[in-house]
């Protein structure tokens, strides 16, 4: 089959490595791109947001399965128009991709498939703010109610500057959902859906603050790895039935199915699992990882799943290996980021036993490659447990040359090590929704 995949990022280049694996493929094009993907497939450029552009660009190349990475093609409406010209499509239409595109909604359908997530209140001005702020009390969550490439979300004990979240988020338009704090350890799981039915991929764990020890701000994610050898057993089953299979049945009740990825960020809490969010789509870098430990051929997966056609007694199968995965990011990323520094040492990175890089923001300039973004590289390690990817990943890391550039030493350490517990349950598992 010939594939498009749509976006730039390390997202795409860890989808298109792996679909470049599996014996299916005969072809792989990318719309968008950054220096990695472009050393691997063609890349077309093309407006990915436009799904006019879009639809004649995957009609020109007789694509049979489009692949769309990242939210904002899927918000925008991309899947519809390609499915209406009669293309696969392995992505939400935009109706259903309103489960990351508005907090608000995405609450509405939890609370209407019982879906236990935080207690919230949406707010639209600084009264009902501090109310709410008031009834939760500290730690304070206020989150943006539209798309925010995951910098939208304020979690802080200090009153004041939750509340100036929210004025900026009111100045700029928008409206607010304020939330209970959820304590525990939190969990990446992505599930393919085919509109009906889903199945499961590994858990992984995302690193969102950008400095060691989880201090800073929030980031898109600084880094990742799985498996995670302290999940309870039966905790991925517990989420299917809990969590996904309701959300899918609820969507498709609506009339609006979810065909795709659905991202389940989710909280280990005291009182059980929690939602924190839902994207509509795979998370970056936690893919980087978790495809590099998949089995399965990933385009086949992707098909059965855009034609409605998932076969659910089928369990995926990954490599005994661990990944860990590991972003350079630019100087001043999460903020203006630095861009146009050559990277190099990436060929030294690969030379390390089970290393590979994945490319995010960087492009080709006069046979240099450039950074050109926040997040510049992922480097991912396998081994056969997480100390030893740990290790080697680093390694990998220690390899790559950037003037300036940042990343965390602790991805995975404190798992590695035997330190992450999720908290005993306590008493019986009431089903909380959204506060009427
Ligand atoms: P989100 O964009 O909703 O995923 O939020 C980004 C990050 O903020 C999450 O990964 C959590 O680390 C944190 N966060 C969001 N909501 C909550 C919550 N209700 N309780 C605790 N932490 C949260
Ligand atoms: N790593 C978080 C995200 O993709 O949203």
């Amino acid at each position: 089959m010939k594939v498009l995949v749509i976006g730039p990022g390390g997202r795409e280049h860890a989808i298109i490595r792996s679909l470049l694996s599996d014996p299916y493929v005969r072809e792989v094009h990318a719309a968008g791109g950054n220096a990695g993907i472009a050393q691997l497939v063609e890349t077309h450029a093309v407006a990915t947001d436009d799904p006019a552009a879009v639809t004649e660009l995957a009609q020109q190349l007789e694509s049979d399965l489009v692949v769309i990475g990242p939210e904002a093609p899927l918000v925008a409406g991309v899947a519809d128009a390609l499915r209406k010209a009669g293309i696969a499509v392995f992505g939400p239409s935009r109706a259903a991709a309103e489960l990351e595109g508005s907090k608000t909604f995405a609450k509405q359908v939890m609370a209407a498939a019982n879906v236990p997530t935080a207690m919230c209140r949406v707010a639209t001005t600084g009264e009902e703010v501090a109310e709410a702020l008031d009834a939760f009390g500290a730690p304070h969550v206020v989150k943006d109610d539209g798309l925010a490439a995951g910098k939208g979300v304020v979690v802080t004990s200090d009153g004041d500057e939750a509340l100036a979240h929210a004025q900026a988020c009111f100045d700029a338009g928008g409206s607010v959902v304020v939330e209970e704090y959820l304590e525990g350890p939190e969990v990446s799981l992505f599930a393919i859906c085919d509109g009906r039915k889903a199945v499961p991929m590994a858990p992984a764990q995302d690193f969102k603050r950008i400095y060691d020890d989880d201090a800073g701000p929030n980031t898109g994610g600084m880094g990742a790895y799985t498996p995670l050898p302290w999940v309870p057993s039966g905790f991925v089953d517990e989420v299917m039935e809990r969590v996904v299979q309701p959300v899918i049945d609820e969507m498709a009740g609506r009339g609006t199915p979810f065909i795709g990825v659905l991202y389940c960020g989710l909280a280990l809490t005291s009182r059980g699992v929690r939602v924190i969010e839902f994207n509509v789509r795979f998370g970056d870098p936690e893919t980087q990882a978790v495809l590099a430990r998949l089995k399965t051929p990933l385009g086949g997966l992707m098909m059965e799943a855009a034609k409605g056609e998932l076969d659910t007694n089928e369990q995926l199968t990954w490599s005994s290996q661990s990944a860990v995965a590991v972003v350079v990011a630019a100087e001043n990323y999460p903020d203006s980021p630095r861009k146009g520094d050559p990277v190099t040492g990436l060929d030294a990175a690969e030379a390390v036993d089970g290393v590979h890089v994945i490319h995010a923001g960087t492009k080709l300039a006069e046979g240099r490659i450039l950074s050109a973004g926040g997040r510049v590289l992922t480097v991912v390690g396998l081994g056969p447990d997480l100390e030893q990817a740990r290790r080697r990943v680093y390694d990998g890391v220690g390899q790559v040359r950037m003037e300036r550039s940042q990343y965390r030493t602790d991805i995975a350490a404190r798992a590695a090590r035997g330190e992450i517990t999720p908290p005993q349950r306590t008493g019986a598992l009431p089903v909380i929704g959204a506060e009427s």
